[in-house]
């Protein structure tokens, strides 16, 4: 969703290094972009629509020391040149860019053009710095004025705030994230996340719900917005190395990232044992535990349902995040809710957490990006340890979300060891599955089907998420109109839909559902279904079958990789790019 970038210090190059900054956060999904750069005593503001692509950066080389810059997805106006951000006020001394909600801005902005402000956008943002440009006027201070603005905003948000004469930028957040790199002795970045600065930086410092940060590039002093009070804030370390946010030689990061499956899943699964049990006995002894996630990792909560039925033979409940609250009168102090997130900054997951917190229950995170909001806010959090994950489309931390899960209900089960060792064989398993002539084969086979309108996938048991899974992955990078089933579920519907040649995948595993499936594959045969097998052993009804090694209970981890490959090629085939489906964001921080 919308990404923010700032710097101010020392360098002379800000507008270069902003057009870099926000090249790292396209993945975060956009739809317009600009920059705004102080050169002299102007600004210097381009904006425009589309990718941001080959832009010419001899544009931005003018000496400057100050800019922001943004990728927008919009909410409120339409994706237009106008709408992009930064906007600016009605003085032209005063430049925001911003992720999130001014949810009273139609208020606002009919009191600002009452004293005489004008406005060129339709979006909610542009409200932010003729505010501001009045608040300053009482007092002439940039980061007080900002502190008063935001006093007046309603809703969730994040802004940044470029102000030319003080030559300050001034952050602050009630929702989406913001992080600030600190590169010593020279000057600040703030940006919603670290890729934008990875290059210049590895010591970055969190603001937190609730806080600003206003710096001139020589010193920085973080607040709380409401009482204006100061707030000490440690400097942290980033702890990955930038080639693992970086594509390589591969030639999207989606590829890359299922790739890197061959040994992120042995790192989720390395845990600390101990951490593992005393989830187990938290879990053991919690009064309702809730798995809650959206999209990807909605999926992996829905299949750990069944790692803990089969398993532990445990009852767990899953929820949507977004669908979270309406069941708020089953938490007590005494629940337990499990929130999993590959970005934990999620808005829908925060507000779960909310809705937990109201209710005293202790919140437990599953979260690939360590420091981020879900990760600080949750009482105990478990990293999946994925590495960063760019590709709008989740492969790799839905993989180690499922890992982590797992092995959590074998801890239940009071079967730790057993359950690390037969995921760990299936992680060695996946490092040999994923070799060339394995994507090879999954190529043929998107060259085979690319052209096709329908696509429909049935699993049972946890293969049954995997299939919605795997049709949200295809529908998101290839646009192919996918839908995932509940294998049993097809004679109450969906086999209306099956015409003679509509390709339908069946993901099977050696367990206690195989024949139900199987008789289900046939009745799809039957209507002249394409049946496409994915699982550990072909079956006389498969059309085509991609070997998915045996992995017992680890199956719906071993089951979905082929699915992501193939999704990676009909994408590729069908001339889209992966790793930036249209209307969609990588990390979604607004409701
Ligand atoms: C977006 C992403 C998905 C992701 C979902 C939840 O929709 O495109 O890939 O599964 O958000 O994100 P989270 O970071 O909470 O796992």
């Amino acid at each position: 969703m919308c990404g923010i970038f700032g710097y101010v210090g020392k360098r002379t190059d800000a507008g270069v290094i902003a057009i870099e900054g926000l090249k790292n956060l396209e993945y975060r999904g956009y739809d317009s972009w600009g920059i705004a750069c102080k050169n002299g005593s102007e600004l210097h503001v381009k904006k425009d629509i589309g990718p941001i692509g080959e832009i010419d950066s001899q544009e931005f080389t003018a000496p400057c020391s100050l800019s922001i810059a943004h990728t927008r997805w919009a909410t409120h106006g339409g994706v237009t040149q106008r709408n992009a951000h930064p906007h600016l006020s009605e003085d032209r001394n005063i430049a925001v860019v911003h992720n999130g909600i001014v949810e009273n801005y139609l208020e606002l902005r009919k009191d600002l053009k009452a004293k005489g402000h004008t406005f060129q956008s339709e979006t909610d943002t542009e409200v932010i710095p003729h505010l501001i440009e009045e608040e300053l006027k009482k007092t002439g201070d940039f980061a007080e004025a900002v502190r008063a603005a935001c006093l007046h905003f309603e809703g969730r948000y994040a802004i940044l705030a470029l102000h030319t004469q003080s030559n300050m930028l001034v952050a602050a957040r009630t929702g989406s994230p913001l992080i600030v790199g600190v590169e010593k002795g020279s000057g600040y970045f703030i940006a919603s996340d670290i890729p934008a600065f990875m290059k210049h930086t590895r010591t970055v410092q969190y603001l937190d719900d609730g806080e600003m940060v206003a710096t001139d590039g020589k010193s920085i002093t973080f607040s709380d917005i409401k009482t204006g009070e100061t707030r000490p804030k440690r400097e942290i370390p980033i702890t990955y190395h930038i080639e693992q946010a970086q594509k390589g030689d591969f030639e999207h990061f989606m590829l890359k990232e299922i790739m890197d499956q061959k040994d992120s899943v042995a790192r989720a699964v390395n845990q600390d044992e101990g951490e593992i049990r005393t989830i187990a006995e938290a879990i053991r002894r919690a009064k309702g535990t809730f798995l809650v996630g959206c999209g990807t990792a909605a999926k992996a909560c829905m299949a750990a349902e069944y790692f803990f039925s089969v398993v532990a033979e445990h009852h767990v409940n899953f929820a949507h995040a977004s669908e979270f609250k309406l069941f708020h009168h089953f938490l007590k102090p005494e629940s337990l809710v499990i929130v999993v997130s590959q970005s934990g900054e999620t808005a829908d997951v925060l507000e779960a957490i909310r809705v937990a917190r109201d209710k005293g229950a202790k919140v437990l995170a599953i979260v690939n990006v360590e420091g981020s909001t879900i990760d600080r806010e949750a009482d105990y959090t478990l990293l999946i340890n994925a590495g960063p994950e760019r590709a709008v489309a989740s492969t790799k931390a839905l993989t180690g979300q499922l890992a982590v899960l797992l092995l959590i209900a074998y801890a239940l089960a009071e079967r730790l060891k057993e359950g690390k060792t037969l995921l760990l064989e299936t992680a060695a398993a996946i490092n040999d599955m994923l070799n060339p002539r394995f994507v090879e084969r999954l190529e043929t086979l998107a060259e085979k089907i690319h052209e096709e309108e329908n696509l429909f996938i049935i699993g049972k048991g946890w293969n049954y998420p995997m299939a919605l899974e795997s049709a949200i992955k295809i529908q998101e990078v290839s646009y192919v109109h996918a839908e995932g089933f509940a294998a049993g579920e097809l004679k109450h519907g969906p086999i209306a839909l099956i015409e003679k040649g509509s390709p339908c995948i069946v993901l099977t595993g050696n367990d206690e559902v195989l024949l139900d499936i199987l008789s289900n594959a046939q009745e799809l045969k039957a209507r002249g279904a394409m049946i496409i097998g994915i699982g550990p052993k072909r079956h006389d009804v498969f059309d085509e079958w991609i070997k998915a090694p045996e992995a017992s209970t680890a199956q719906a981890i071993m089951n979905i990789i082929p699915i992501q490959v193939l999704a990676y090629f009909l994408a590729v085939k069908r001339g889209k790019n992966p790793d930036m489906p249209r209307n969609l964001a990588k990390s979604v921080t607004v409701k």
